[in-house]
């Protein structure tokens, strides 16, 4: 396994208690992947728990999707930064001085953690976007927010793989483009609709792979890290 920070894989910590998330991290090993801790479990677990996993040597994508006004935005982005998470994350539809607001508060810490924008939830459908007044191409509304996120000195997005393409070629090698929906092969799609495996989502310009449930609900939580570990090495190696 490689050590964390050649690490694509970024697991999901959805669980619903500290003490189901200890029963997973416990198998696993801050040199093979970094972990999320989202909404449900930073609410049931709160800080302690994210200060924690980092003193273990974790690297914590903390997503909490900030969405705010620009001074509350960006002191909660520095509030996450002082429990040494390595990225977090804020709403691009929060607006142009919201987004510089959170990425010049981190910028003036030492080691300042990602920050990276949620573009559009790929859970909206056009009828959803139409609704709260984005009519037009969903596509054309994540490419004018992540343009958005970059201008405003942000590190990355999170998208799908099926948009990291154009996004990649808009942005260059430098922006992190961070994908969920991530299926291995012969594992449940869930309740994902548009999945796409950890070789093409690497192919098509993928940073970090978000993978939650095929990995935390395995029974062999480890024989899965690997066997995507060596899928996504196969890849660069046959280049
Ligand atoms: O279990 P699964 O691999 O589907 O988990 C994916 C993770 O990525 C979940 O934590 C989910 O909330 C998150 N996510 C997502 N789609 C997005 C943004 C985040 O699936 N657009």
């Amino acid at each position: 396994m490689p050590n964390t920070e050649s690490s694509k894989i970024i697991v999901a910590l959805d669980f619903p208690s500290e003490i189901a998330a200890n029963t997973f991290v416990e198998k696993i090993d801050p040199a093979w992947c970094r972990v999320k801790i989202g909404k449900e479990l930073f609410t049931a677990a709160g800080p302690h728990f994210v200060r924690s996993l980092v003193n273990r040597g974790f690297d914590v994508f903390l997503d909490l999707k900030y969405h705010d006004i620009p001074n509350t935005a960006a002191a909660a982005c520095c509030a996450a930064a002082d429990l040494g998470v390595w990225m977090l994350n804020v709403h691009a539809l929060g607006g142009r001085r919201m987004l510089e607001a959170a990425s010049n508060a981190l910028a003036k810490l030492d080691t300042p953690p990602l920050l990276i924008a949620v573009t559009v939830l790929t859970s909206m459908s056009s009828q959803d976007l139409i609704e709260i007044g984005l009519a037009g191409d969903p596509g054309a509304t994540v490419l004018r927010l992540a343009q958005l996120s970059a201008d405003s000195g942000l590190d990355g997005v999170v998208c799908s793989a099926q948009e990291a393409e154009r996004l990649r070629s808009q942005h260059g090698d430098q922006f992190r483009l961070v994908c969920p929906g991530i299926r291995p092969a012969g594992s449940a799609s869930d309740d994902q609709c548009r999945i796409v495996s950890p070789a093409v989502a690497m192919i098509s310009g993928a940073s970090d792979l978000v993978i939650g449930r095929p990995i935390t609900r395995a029974d062999d939580p480890i024989a899965v890290l690997k066997g995507i570990e060596s899928e996504i090495s196969d890849i660069f190696s046959a280049r």
